[in-house]
């Protein structure tokens, strides 16, 4: 596995590539990387000849007071769990090579950056739509790979990509779980053990939900308070959002009905530690 630090160097190795015929999958991280990471990895190996993975915690997508500094970052680690998934180039471009003195363009999707998690993290996916269009100018990939994990920076990057009309493929994977049902997250090492065995209630939340829905529950309001009255029966659990919202829009729906996409979603805080998850679905 090449790792590569200046953005040029990169764009120089993607040119390459592409000149070859090769394509390119792209996995963008922030590193402290754990399972989730790596099945996007393992699966972009299936989409591209050249997989390339860049690590960089992104200052312009947390807010402030949020954990930015104490954001978990160990490249000895991370990259030869990277290699080991199929990466072939690392891309670990350094905070003053992505925002040098003087960056001033920033992309902003509208509407559905500002309910749910823009709701709480005001600014969040201004960063984030900026550092991912930054990446796949300089890393120009064929394939994108993200996580369902994270379901409205997906809706969000699918709108950009195509309001932007990047020539690059979205594919969404799946979220890992824990054999108990918690989504995999870098954010999941600061749960204390209690905090750790009352997060599952997220997932059972999510599952029974959709359960619901599918077999027969049509009021959105109805399925929501299920949520609520399910989750709050742990104690050290406060809910940030629930929500059963269109799957696009992101508008809280009234009525699911046949035909529409949905996607149940939630940001629960446990102590210090806030935990998001969703699940998409279409009856
Ligand atoms: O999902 C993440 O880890 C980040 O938001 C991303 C897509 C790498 C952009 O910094």
């Amino acid at each position: 596995m090449n790792v590569i630090t200046d953005p040029s160097a990169m764009q120089r190795a993607a040119d390459g590539a592409r000149a070859e015929g090769k394509t390119i999958a792209f996995v963008p991280t922030m590193g402290a990387l754990h399972d989730g990471h790596l099945t996007l990895i393992r699966e972009a190996v299936g989409y591209g000849d050249t997989v390339v993975t860049s690590i960089f915690v992104n200052p312009t997508q947390f807010g402030q007071g949020e954990d930015f500094d104490r954001y978990p970052r160990d490249l000895d680690r991370d990259a030869p769990l990277a290699a080991d998934a199929g990466c072939d180039i690392l891309f670990v471009p350094s905070q003053s090579a992505m925002y040098p003195g003087g960056h001033a363009t920033f992309v902003n999707v509208e509407g559905i950056t500002e309910v749910l998690e823009g709701k709480s993290r005001p600014g969040h996916f201004r960063g984030v739509a900026t550092i991912v269009a930054k990446l796949c100018n300089i890393v120009k990939p064929h394939v994108l790979l993200l996580g369902q994990k994270d379901g409205q920076q997906v809706a969000v990057l699918r709108r950009m990509l195509r309001d932007l009309q990047f020539d690059v493929r979205l594919v969404v994977v799946p979220t890992v779980r824990e054999d108990d049902g918690l989504a995999m997250s870098s954010r999941n090492v600061y749960l204390t053990p209690e905090e750790r065995a009352q997060a599952p209630v997220l997932c059972a939340a999510l599952r029974m939900a959709e359960e619901r829905i599918r077999g027969g529950e049509s009021n959105a309001g109805v399925v929501r308070e299920a949520m609520r009255g399910m989750i709050t029966s742990k104690p050290l659990a406060s809910i940030d959002y629930v929500s059963v919202a269109h799957g696009e829009s992101l508008e809280e729906l009234v009525r699911i009905a046949p035909g529409i996409p949905v996607m149940i979603s939630l940001a629960v805080r446990f102590g210090t530690t806030r935990l998001i998850d969703n699940t998409t679905f279409t009856l």
